[in-house]
C-alpha cells in the first residue's frame, strides 16, 4: 500500500455511508479513498498524488 494512497480490496463491494446512502462497487478491484481528498469518497480518484509533493530538482 502506498503511503497516504488507496487501500485496495476485492470487490463487488456494498458499503453504507454515514447517512444510510448505500454505494456499490462492481469492480473487481476497488481503490479506496483514505486521505480523505477524493471528490468521489468512499472511492479514490488519485488526489492523493497531489499532496505534499516535494520538488524532485537534482543539485
Ligand atoms: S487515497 Fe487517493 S484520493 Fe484519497
Amino acid at each position: 500500500m502506498e503511503p497516504g494512497g488507496p487501500l485496495l480490496i476485492e470487490g463487488p463491494v456494498e458499503f453504507v455511508a454515514e447517512d444510510g446512502t448505500v454505494i456499490r462497487s462492481d469492480r473487481p478491484v476497488v481503490a479506496l479513498c483514505t486521505c480523505r481528498r477524493s471528490r468521489r469518497f468512499p472511492f479514490c480518484d488519485t488526489s492523493h498524488r497531489r499532496r505534499g509533493k516535494r520538488s524532485q530538482g537534482r543539485a
